[in-house]
């Protein structure tokens, strides 16, 4: 009997992410992809994910359960005009971050994700060259904010995370008496990330929350998409967990791709009648996107 394996990332429904075999952030999907063994992959997340589970597995059947779960960082990129950018600098190392379509992937020189961006930039800069960043914009802005670097960048953003406002935080922190924090994805605006305690992948966030050890009554706002806060509430029941506003008073920041993840799209994939099959991408792209990821797993090894 075939294997399937159901991944789903912490962004998507809690009853989702319940069907799976793994949940996880992006890098340890991956490399979940990639070891698991199955016959078949079904990929509760968004398309690029499922891409990257097909590159690294070709073997395996993959199957996203909706056809429209994208993203807009991929989206936000016109891959010709990407490629005319990576031309315009022959003397650079292209950085992508994994939020990018394969034929993306193709282009870069590595690829990395939110966990292992900052250690990867930094190896590449102690060789003493210079790196351009794309798509993410925003998670550009800070790693060039952060480290002092001047990357030139390509300019797309993630929909949701762009969303978190600084003014709408300052008074969501004005409101609250006791102790606050804010951690965020680094996929949010520079004045949200500047004002953070802690910046961070999906799985970063969620250890800091299980950690954390200073007030017992503190409000810990977090600025990345509300699926996670579903992990971040079992896991420390103790704790005062909101997601960060996007306007004054307004607390939900939900992406709409992930959310097309529902309970009959992934039985319907599980059971191999519905979902959009990864079987378009041909031999030379897979080869092609692999490279740099490759690259960036045996880096974070
Ligand atoms: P992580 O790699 O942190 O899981 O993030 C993926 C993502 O899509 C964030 O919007
Ligand atoms: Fe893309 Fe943003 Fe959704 Fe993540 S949250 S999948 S970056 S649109």
């Amino acid at each position: 009997m075939a294997k399937v394996v159901t991944l789903a990332h912490y962004y998507t429904h809690p009853e989702i992410q319940q069907m799976a075999d793994k949940v996880g952030d992006s890098l340890e999907l991956s490399l979940y992809a990639k070891e698991c063994g199955a016959d078949v992959i079904v990929f509760a997340g968004v398309r690029f994910m499922a891409e990257t589970a097909k590159i690294l597995n070709p073997g395996a059947k993959v199957i996203l359960p909706d056809s429209g779960s994208t993203c807009s960082l991929v989206t936000q990129t016109d891959v010709v005009a990407l490629k005319k950018w990576r031309e315009e600098h022959p003397d650079y190392v292209h950085v992508s971050y994994i939020n990018s379509s394969a034929e993306h992937k193709a282009l870069s020189d590595w690829i990395c994700t939110s966990r292992n961006v900052d250690d990867l930039i930094a190896s590449i800069y102690a060789e003493g060259k210079k790196v351009i960043f794309s798509p993410d914009r925003n998670m550009g802005a800070y790693l060039n904010f952060q480290y002092g670097y001047d990357m030139p960048l390509w300019s797309a953003v993630c929909e949701v995370h762009d969303k978190f406002n600084q003014a709408a935080l300052d008074e969501a922190f004005a409101a609250v008496s006791t102790a606050k924090y804010l951690i965020a994805h680094p996929e949010s605006p520079l004045p949200v990330l500047q004002q953070a305690d802690y910046v961070g992948s999906t799985s970063g966030m969620l250890n800091w929350i299980k950690t954390f050890d200073k007030e017992p009554d503190a409000t810990i706002f977090v600025a990345t998409e509300d699926g996670i806060l579903y992990n971040m509430h079992q896991a420390r029941p103790d704790l005062n967990i909101q997601q960060a506003p996007i306007y004054a008073g307004c607390q939900c920041n939900s992406c709409p791709y992930m959310k097309m993840n529902t309970i009959a799209a992934v039985e319907r994939a599980q059971r191999g009648e519905g979902g959009i099959e990864i079987d378009y991408l041909t031999p030379e792209l897979m080869d092609a996107a692999r490279l740099p990821i490759e690259r960036m797993l045996d880096f974070s090894k």
